[in-house]
Formats: C-alpha cells, structure tokens, sequence
C-alpha cells in the first residue's frame, strides 16, 4: 500500500474520531453535571488524543489530515438510548481499526491503530456499562428549547469556539516551526475549555448547545493562517465585549470577561508567532 493509500485510511480514521468527539460531548453536555457526564467527557478527550495521533501520523507521511466530520448518531429516546448509540460507535469504530491494521504493512502506523483499538475496546464495556447505570440513575435529557438573547449568543460563541478549535489543530499541524506548532495547539486547548463552559451554560439555562462549525480557515501558507487567525480572534474579542457589556446576569458577564480576556491574549500570541516568521 502506497502512502496516499495509507493517508486516505486514516482521514476516514480521523473523521471518525471527529464524529464520536462531538457525539460525546453532546451527550455528556446534554445529562447536565455528574459523574457519568465527566466519564463520558473524559472519553471524548481520549478519542481528542487518537485524532492527534492521526493528525500526526499523516503530516509524517506527507499529508494534510482531514477535517471533516464523519457520521454522528447523536439522537435518541433519552440518555440510555444515547448511550447505545456510543456503544454502536464504538463498535464501528473496532471494527475500522481492525480492517485498517490489516489493510496497512507500516509496522509503525500498525502499532499506532492497535493502541487507538485497544483503547476503543475499552471505551465499548465503558459505555455498555454507563448504558446500565443511566438507567438505574434514572438520568434525564436537561436540556430545553429556550431561545432568548441569551441563548442567541451562546449560540454564536460555541458555533464560533468549535471553528476555531479546528482551524488552530489544521494550522498546528501545518506550522513551519515547533514553536508555532506548539502554541497553535495550546490555544486550540483553551478554546475547547470555552466550548465546554458555554455549552454548559447554554444547558443550565434550559437551552440546547447546537455543536456545528463555519468554515474553517485553509491558507496553507504560515503568515496567511496567522493573519486569518488574528483577524477571527480581534473580531470575536470585541464580540464577547459587546455581549458581556450588554448581559446583566453577573455569572455570565464574568465568564464571558474571561473568555474575551483570553481571546485578547490569543491575538498578542499569534501576532508575536508572526512577527517571528516575518522577521526570519
Ligand atoms: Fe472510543
Ligand atoms: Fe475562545
Ligand atoms: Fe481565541
């Protein structure tokens, strides 16, 4: 098998671990604050760490990783059947990694798809298990149709957060240096704990976090992402100020000072990464 043969598999590996991310985070988002709700995330951080390797293991092999979502199955009649659904996915998801490990001869990238397997063959009795204790908890859907101002801009900050955690993880895999990489992907960090904080606000509030992207940025020159990227970052700055400005609810015009406070910190970032390139 060729390299664009091998890089191909994984993109669909990829997008896979895109769907069973954002399928996870909804479920767990959408049970409101427990235990099995941090079990459930923390799953999904794992399948975060296999995406990573992927990424990684197609940049080595000369390619650009994929950034389009694979199928998702996030609906249900309540949290139980949810959780079936996670136990399909990652059912399926066994299922690839063993076709994929047969597929490849790369001993290297046969070694990597068996430790993402493993880990989903646990991720499968976790969930068979939680399929279980949702249901002697009694767990519940919290979530509710609010639409108010509010929710109109929690709406936009997640759809906004979730884009840019896409851009910035493309933009660190393609970066010239392992200091951009390295920042571009600690913001990436920052801004999936905005995802997490609004959309578990959105829910406390009787709201429902709709996880969906814009476009995501594709310059495939440095200079070119890092204007894209400080141009989206003073926008949305100025965007979480007007809205902290305008909220009365103190909780939220705290939280949302602090995220814009970030935000105003990702600009200096990206503007000193580019004043580097720039200068060399
Ligand atoms: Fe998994
Ligand atoms: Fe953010
Ligand atoms: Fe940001």
């Amino acid at each position: 098998m060729n390299n664009t043969d091998i890089i191909d598999l994984l993109n669909k590996d990829i997008e896979a671990e895109h769907a069973a991310i954002i399928q996870y985070l909804i479920h767990s988002y959408s049970m409101g604050e427990g235990e099995l709700a941090c079990e459930i995330e923390a799953i999904s951080r794992e399948e975060m760490r296999h995406l990573d390797f992927l990424a990684e293991a197609v940049v080595a092999l000369g390619g650009t990783p994929s950034f389009e979502r694979g199928a998702m199955r996030p609906e249900g009649n309540g949290v139980a059947s949810w959780l079936e659904n996670d136990v399909l996915a990652e059912e399926e998801a066994i299922a690839m990694y063993e076709e994929h490990i047969r597929l490849i001869d790369d001993p290297g990238i046969k070694n990597l798809l068996a430790r993402i397997l493993s880990d989903e063959k646990s991720h499968h009795g976790d969930f068979r298990h939680f399929v279980q204790s949702a249901e002697k908890q009694g767990l519940k859907d919290v979530r509710g149709n609010r639409q108010d101002r509010i929710t109109e801009i929690l709406d936009w900050s997640i759809e906004h957060e979730y884009t840019v955690i896409l851009q910035y993880l493309l933009h660190s895999y393609l970066a010239p240096n392992e200091k951009m990489k390295h920042e571009m992907e600690d913001q990436a960090i920052n801004e999936m704990q905005h995802l997490g904080w609004l959309s578990e606000k959105i829910v406390s509030r009787g709201g429902s976090p709709k996880i969906e992207h814009s476009e995501i940025d594709r310059s495939t020159k440095p200079l070119g992402m890092l204007r894209a990227d400080i141009a989206v970052e003073k926008q949305v700055a100025s965007q979480y100020d007007r809205a902290a400005k305008e909220i009365s609810d103190p909780g939220l015009k705290k939280l949302l000072t602090r995220i814009r406070d970030h935000e105003l910190y990702h600009v200096k970032v990206f503007t000193d990464l580019k004043k580097g390139l720039e200068e060399n």
